[in-house]
């Protein structure tokens, strides 16, 4: 199946694009996140502090079965390290969400921050994972237009 995937680091936008894509292109959400807090009955940071990055690692890598298996098109919104386990693009058509660190810096101050147990050192990790994106991306966006774009063209019957 091939799928709307975002990608990007937390606090990107993806969960924001995700809601706006899916109402002009008429397609459901699925967000690992979300997913995974509604197995586990558990919020994200609940995960991390009771059983550590691991586990919750493990779970992404459930929600990629998961996707593969779903047997509709659906926008895949992902965790921001849903890409460390690699094949994104096996899922779809992923779109990186590119937002600048100084961005990214306002945005994940005080109560955003708090949600998400790994943004201490998220300078770091967004070094790191910038380049991770990018080699699991097919295209890099800022703009919600040019992913309507895209994914129109791409799907649009042939004459
Ligand atoms: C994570 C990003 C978070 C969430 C978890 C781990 C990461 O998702 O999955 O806190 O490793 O970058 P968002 O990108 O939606 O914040």
């Amino acid at each position: 199946m091939m799928h709307l995937v975002l990608i990007g680091f937390m606090a990107s936008g993806k969960s924001t694009f995700a809601q706006q894509l899916s109402a002009s292109l008429k397609l459901p959400v699925f967000s690992t996140d979300d997913w995974i807090s509604s197995q586990t009955q558990l919020s994200i940071s609940e995960i991390f502090t009771s059983y550590g990055e691991n586990e919750f690692r493990v779970w992404e890598q459930r929600a990629y079965r998961v996707i593969m298996d779903l047997e509709q098109r659906y926008i895949i919104d992902c965790g921001g390290g849903f890409v460390l386990q690699g094949r994104m693009k096996e899922l779809g058509r992923v779109y990186y969400l590119d937002v600048s660190l100084e961005i990214i810096e306002k945005r994940l101050c005080g109560k955003e921050r708090q949600k998400r147990p790994l943004s201490k050192d998220f300078k770091e990790l967004y070094i790191q994972r910038k380049r991770l994106y990018e080699k699991e991306s097919l295209l890099k966006v800022n703009q919600i237009e040019e992913i309507i774009e895209d994914w129109k063209r791409i799907n649009a019957p042939l004459p």
